[in-house]
């Protein structure tokens, strides 16, 4: 349980645990991380009135995942941030053992955030067909505080053939009709997306299914629907892949199908599925366009249910967002590219001379004149390595039980690498590959024996 009052009898606790947090000489610099506890999805990101609003998922008492609610961060530039009020507290009967996953929606200036209830009965149950309700629920916000919480719809109103789990709504408006995609697990252990309909925001009724006609995992998370540049694209969380040599190596994957969706006729042809990503920590991305109308991509830089660890526990903190990334169309592909605000924390810049060592943690690298095969050093036993088109990135103890994660690309041709003090996003071939990871290591080196490197060292985020 974790409401208003909860929170506030453990004033005492979360300033201690506050305290943990700052001395973890691995404490991310330019990240948005938890205050206290833990963190997992993003959650209702937009931009309002010109401020960037980034919730997301977090037990803020308790590092290892206890009750779940929203955190919330705001900022005015994606570089300066504000710690706000904790948002949803998990305090209702339609939400009381979590406040899951969910997305914001704007619309002539008016905020709602639309997400899951989960509750969860006592007793003998399976949590998969019987003994919990996945509540889809509505609040209309200012973005710093709500009203009622509305329940919109129950697992009564999901299709008979699924099971009690249908979470994670993101809404999408065409032709003044309002539609809400969530991830579902079919009774079959078939993932899906299925699409509810609304002319109102409010009442809203089944419309369509979306699935693969092959077996394609037992359930999908956090979908997320929108077009760029002329295409549709359906992001999902399919879990309950096989494992494959150069593709799904985590235990649960993020990826992307270009959709032909004509959601007026209910049909739709899908495009091959492609990984958001290749690293160890990486989950539940979501996306939203900004006043600029940029597509920006933030996720999870974590992953439910791994077997390797974040030492962060000891700190009394577990989990991170990643840097929001913009989205693009690039020959065919989605690419991710570090949002250029992130810029503000270069200092100046270095020309690393080959088999030099570069000892800091906190610095975005960029290799130029790629020809053929390479191999760098992130860390002292962190190295990523291109050779016959295979890249591979291995870790040593300071991955905290990550080992080897591999690409396949025919050709290298840009890589840049943001380095914080406990994480790796690597973005290659200008973001049409991407490999987000967290590591432990106490001391920065980075050097290159082959590969000229030049190096901008970065500042940090602030929060208040
Ligand atoms: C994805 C997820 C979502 C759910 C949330 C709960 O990581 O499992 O499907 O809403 O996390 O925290």
């Amino acid at each position: 349980m974790l409401d208003r009052k909860i929170y506030q009898e453990n004033y005492g606790k979360l300033q201690k645990m506050k305290e943990e947090v700052e001395k973890d000489p691995l404490l991310l610099a330019y990240h948005i991380y938890p205050e206290t506890g833990w963190l997992n999805d993003p959650n209702g990101l937009c931009q309002k009135d010109g401020t960037y609003h980034f919730y997301y998922q977090a037990s803020p008492l308790d590092e290892n995942r206890g009750d779940i609610g929203w955190g919330h961060v705001s900022s005015p530039d994606l570089i300066n941030y504000k710690r706000e009020d904790f948002f949803i507290f998990p305090d209702s009967k339609y939400d009381k053992n979590g406040a899951y996953s969910g997305s914001a929606f704007i619309e002539d200036n008016k905020l709602s955030f639309f997400y899951t209830g989960n509750v969860k009965y006592p007793g003998d149950f399976d949590g998969i067909n019987e003994g919990r309700e996945h509540n889809t629920l509505k609040i209309d916000s200012d973005a710093y505080s709500y009203g009622e919480k509305i329940l919109i719809m129950d697992n009564d109103d999901y299709p008979a053939d699924m099971t009690k789990h249908v979470r994670d709504p993101k809404i999408y408006k065409k032709d003044g009709t309002y539609y809400m995609f969530l991830g579902a697990r079919s009774k079959a252990d078939k993932g899906m997306v299925l699409v509810f309909k609304s002319e109102n925001l409010k009442d809203f009724t089944y419309h369509m299914r979306i699935e693969t006609d092959y077996d394609f995992g037992f359930m999908w998370e956090c979908p997320d629907f929108f077009d760029l540049c002329e295409k549709q694209i359906l992001i999902c969380c399919p879990q309950g892949l096989a494992s494959q040599e150069y593709k799904f190596q985590n235990i649960y994957q993020s990826g992307y199908f270009f959709i032909d969706l004509d959601l007026e006729n209910k049909t739709y042809k899908l495009g091959n599925f492609e990984e958001l990503d290749y690293g160890f920590d990486f989950y539940a991305p979501q996306t939203f366009e900004d006043e600029a109308g940029r597509r920006i991509l933030v996720g999870w830089m974590g992953i439910p249910d791994a077997d390797y660890t974040n030492p962060s526990v000891k700190y009394k903190w577990q989990h991170a967002l990643t840097i929001p990334r913009e989205l693009k169309i690039k020959n065919q592909r989605l690419v991710q590219e570090p949002i250029k605000e992130l810029e503000a924390l270069r200092g100046s810049k270095i020309d690393l001379e080959k088999g030099k060592v570069y000892e800091e943690l906190t610095f975005e690298g960029s290799a130029y004149n790629i020809k053929g095969d390479f191999k760098i050093n992130l860390r002292k036993d962190v190295t990523l390595a291109y050779k016959d088109g295979i890249l591979s990135l291995k870790m040593g103890a300071s991955g905290s039980g990550r080992d080897e994660r591999l690409i396949k690309i025919d050709e290298i041709t840009s890589l840049r690498i943001f380095s914080d003090r406990s994480s790796l996003e690597i973005f290659i071939n200008d973001g049409a590959y991407v490999m987000t990871n967290r590591v432990y290591a106490q001391e920065g080196y980075f050097k290159s024996e082959d590969l000229d490197l030049a190096i901008y060292p970065l500042g940090a985020f602030t929060f208040s």
